[in-house]
């Protein structure tokens, strides 16, 4: 990434997509914000330029394959190839059984969320490799990506997104285009915020399993994507890094008779 580089974001218009376009257009980045919300993502846009901000907005669905190919082509001609590409836009689902899930939605959380990571990868990347400058793709993954959680389509797509960015790593790594995933826990978004107030989620039951007394909020994804691709990463390519306050190194520790340690008088594991 250069001092004044395109960035491509997909699922731009909202949460932690927002704030990766937030980010990289404040360190003087040319942003192409893309998303199926239109009104969000034009006023994002509008909101950014007026601030002296280089972000163009595109309406684009990411699971129609043609679609990304004709904004891609359409992307280069008013901009350039870019040197960095976020695929943040999926469906989010809520709590499902397999057994009862209706088969409609889950093939289009498919195409949102894996598909349209392929499409994206595979529309811009082809650029990337033609540019022949090298440089960053990161995938929004989860701590889906790393355990079973019930939520059929979006918990196995994310471990697909994982090996797909570990795939793309082997494939472009000669061409200089590193390719990396972050994995978030629950994102402090204005819509999680909203179903805590509700009472629809419990914030002490969500916090018992994080290291951290603190909940990502996606100004700090937004850091760790931007990280991933900056020059201070160079050598880092196929991971998945975790921005989940502990989730990972700690969620086990709920099935051991031992408990969190931050529940027991010691501040230790106890038995
Ligand atoms: N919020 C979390 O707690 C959390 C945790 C881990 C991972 N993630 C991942 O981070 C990414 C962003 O999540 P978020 O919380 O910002 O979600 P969000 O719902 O706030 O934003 C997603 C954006 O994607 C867009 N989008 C949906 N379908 C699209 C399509 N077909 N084409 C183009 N754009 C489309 C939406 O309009 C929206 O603007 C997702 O991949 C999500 O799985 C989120």
């Amino acid at each position: 990434m250069n001092e004044k580089s395109l960035v491509v974001v997909t699922g731009a218009a909202r949460g932690i997509g927002e704030a990766t376009v937030r980010k990289f257009a404040s360190m003087g980045h040319s942003v192409a914000a893309l998303d199926v919300n239109r009104e969000r993502g034009e006023a994002l846009a509008s909101e950014l330029q007026t601030a002296g901000q280089q972000v163009v907005f595109h309406a684009c669905d990411v699971a129609d394959a043609d679609a990304v190919d004709d904004l891609a082509a359409r992307v280069q001609r008013d901009l350039g190839s870019p040197s960095v590409l976020v695929t943040s836009a999926a469906l989010i689902p809520n709590t499902e059984s397999i057994m009862e899930m209706d088969l409609g939605a889950h093939d289009r959380m498919w195409r949102v969320n894996y598909h349209g990571t392929v499409h994206a990868c595979r529309s811009f990347g082809r650029q990337m490799v033609a540019a022949g400058r090298g440089g960053s793709i990161v995938t929004l993954g989860s701590i889906n990506s790393v355990l079973p959680m019930p939520l059929p389509a979006y918990n196995p797509g994310k471990a697909a997104i994982a090996r797909l960015t570990q795939l793309l790593a082997a494939e472009l790594g000669r061409h200089h285009i590193r390719v990396n995933s972050v994995g978030p826990t629950y994102v402090m978004t204005p819509e999680l915020q909203a179903r805590i107030d509700s009472g629809q989620r419990d914030l002490a039951k969500m916090m018992k399993v994080h290291a951290l007394d603190i909940l990502p909020t996606p100004a700090d994804v937004a850091e760790a994507i931007a990280f991933l691709s900056s020059p201070a990463a160079r050598a880092i390519t196929g991971i998945l890094m975790p921005v989940d306050s502990g989730w990972t190194a700690s969620a086990t520790y709920m099935t051991y008779s031992g408990g969190v340690p931050w529940e027991s008088d010691t501040g230790s594991p106890t038995a």
